[in-house]
């Protein structure tokens, strides 16, 4: 007989301890454990566990068709899944609260069972005139898709494993969920992922492509998507600002697609709407011949974005200068400042230095180094970089520039939306081949920091404004 045991476990890694302590050891997070009990696994009718049957093996070599597909329609969501929902797979659909999940949920549901495909969702968030009000403003009303207002996870599951026709079934969401056989409550590492392993398992077996909402959270009082990852296929994450109406669908797992790969959305009265050519949008605000800017040459996925970067410097009134970072890495920051002052004779000991991408997009690229150093180079000395032109390029201590994946793709996307210049890292004499040459582009080599910086520096660097 199992003995009744407790642990703790924290609700933001999933690690666990014996005893309560404040702060996890896994991940360093303060106040995340929360008592549970360990599920004792139902052994058979006898109390022993049937023996296994054994598992066949074959050969690596050998013929297995892609999976099929079925798009919703919706061109940007599709990308992002690899080419739409696989048949017998596991979606997890991450963000904070309040950031569209459920809208984009929806308008995908909604277009599949409008395009004929048996389509369930069921939600154990909102009560079914809510979702039927969200439905109206978003003129799906009228979508033959069933719907449900549920949480016991034992009844949806005997509900499910009657389907035998469910194309897409979509769970708002899984900290909802929970199942009477455990006794921690919904929302904790224990009832997530029991209660995720139990859909798995179940669209497995039935065939249907299931998508688990999950949000982020910071509190810890409920276990965030982070203990699924492992369990699903793939894992969407919805990121943006809520002030923005920008919002970003990006793959961090995906077992059938490339990752990294992203979709671009706005949100607007009507629900989140496609951006199909996300450079134009991020860099329609965007006002040249201003000091502190330059635009990066990105490369998100298999899609080139264009972003503008922005520095501003403002004196530092004692103690040490902050460093204010949006959309990028603090600790990146730090380091080309560091190489700036180094290699390149810059000074931004006396400033607070603030650094943002515009329009909401989080930038992981070392790419992106030239951009930001072009930026702050361009605020130090108060000249504007060139407002017709792309930066791209990594950053080394030494103050090289380094070569980075794709260019001739970045360039193309620069020359798309009307640039006429870029700055690009030194081709080394042997190796890369060169990008080759693109119209009504002029392309700038910079094999070193200094390169980059002495034009600004030209001259004086006293105040100038044109
Ligand atoms: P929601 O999808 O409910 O977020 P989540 O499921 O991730 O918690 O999104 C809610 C937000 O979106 C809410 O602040 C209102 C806004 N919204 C619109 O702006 N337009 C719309 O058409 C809809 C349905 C929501
Ligand atoms: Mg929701």
């Amino acid at each position: 007989m199992a003995k009744d045991r407790t642990r703790f476990t924290c609700q933001s890694c999933g690690a666990t301890h014996p005893k309560w302590q404040g702060r996890c050891d896994g991940c360093g997070e303060w106040n995340t454990l929360v008592e549970e009990s360990t599920a004792p696994r139902a052994p058979g009718p006898a109390g022993k566990a049937p023996p296994g049957r054994g598992i066949s093996f074959v050969g690596l070599a050998g013929e297995s068709a892609p999976p099929p597909r079925h798009l919703t329609g919706i061109a940007e969501l599709d990308r992002v899944l690899g080419g739409g929902f696989v048949p017998a797979s596991a979606v997890l659909v991450g963000g904070d609260p309040g950031i569209g999940k459920s809208t984009i949920l929806l308008q995908a549901a909604a277009r599949m069972a409008m395009a004929g495909k048996r389509v369930l969702y069921i939600s154990g968030e909102e009560a079914v005139a809510q979702v039927r009000m969200r439905a109206r403003r978003l003129g799906l009303a009228e979508a033959p898709m069933a719907l449900a207002a549920a949480s016991a996870l034992r009844d949806i599951l005997a509900s499910l494993e009657a389907e035998t026709e469910a194309t897409l079934v979509v769970i708002d969401s899984i900290q909802t969920m929970w199942l009477d056989a455990l006794d921690s409550a919904p929302g904790t590492v224990a009832q997530v992922r029991t209660c995720a392993a139990e859909l798995i398992r179940c669209a497995k077996a039935r065939g249907f492509a299931l998508v688990l909402v999950g949000h982020v959270t910071k509190e810890g009082t409920l276990a965030g998507p982070r203990v699924l990852e492992h369990m699903v296929d793939a894992t969407l994450y919805f990121e943006g600002d809520r002030g923005h109406q920008f919002r970003i669908l990006r793959a961090t797992k995906n077992r059938f697609g490339a990752t990294d790969e992203i979709g671009v959305f706005e949100m607007t009265e009507g629900g989140l709407v496609e951006v199909t050519n996300p450079s134009a949008l991020f860099l329609a605000e965007r006002r040249g011949n201003i000091s502190g800017s330059a635009v990066f040459a990105g490369l998100e996925g298999t899609r080139p974005v264009l972003v503008e970067v922005q520095a501003l410097l403002s004196p530092s009134n004692g103690g040490s200068p902050r460093r204010q970072v949006v959309g990028w890495e603090g600790g990146r920051l730090s380091m080309l400042l560091a190489v700036l002052e180094a290699r390149a004779g810059l000074s931004f000991g006396q400033s607070d230095v603030y650094l943002n991408i515009a329009g909401g997009l989080r930038i992981n690229e070392p790419a992106a180094d030239l951009a930001v150093a072009a930026a702050l180079t361009s605020a130090i000395t108060d000249r504007p970089t060139d407002p017709d032109a792309v930066y791209f390029g990594e950053v080394g201590l030494s103050g090289e520039i380094r070569q980075v994946s794709q260019a001739e793709q970045r360039l193309r996307e620069a020359q798309k939306l009307g640039f006429s210049a870029a700055v690009l890292p030194r081709r080394v004499a042997r190796g890369n081949k060169p990008p080759a040459a693109i119209e009504g582009l002029r392309l700038t080599e910079v094999g070193h920091l200094a390169d980059l910086v002495a034009p600004f520096a030209a001259g004086t660097l006293k105040r100038t404004r044109e």
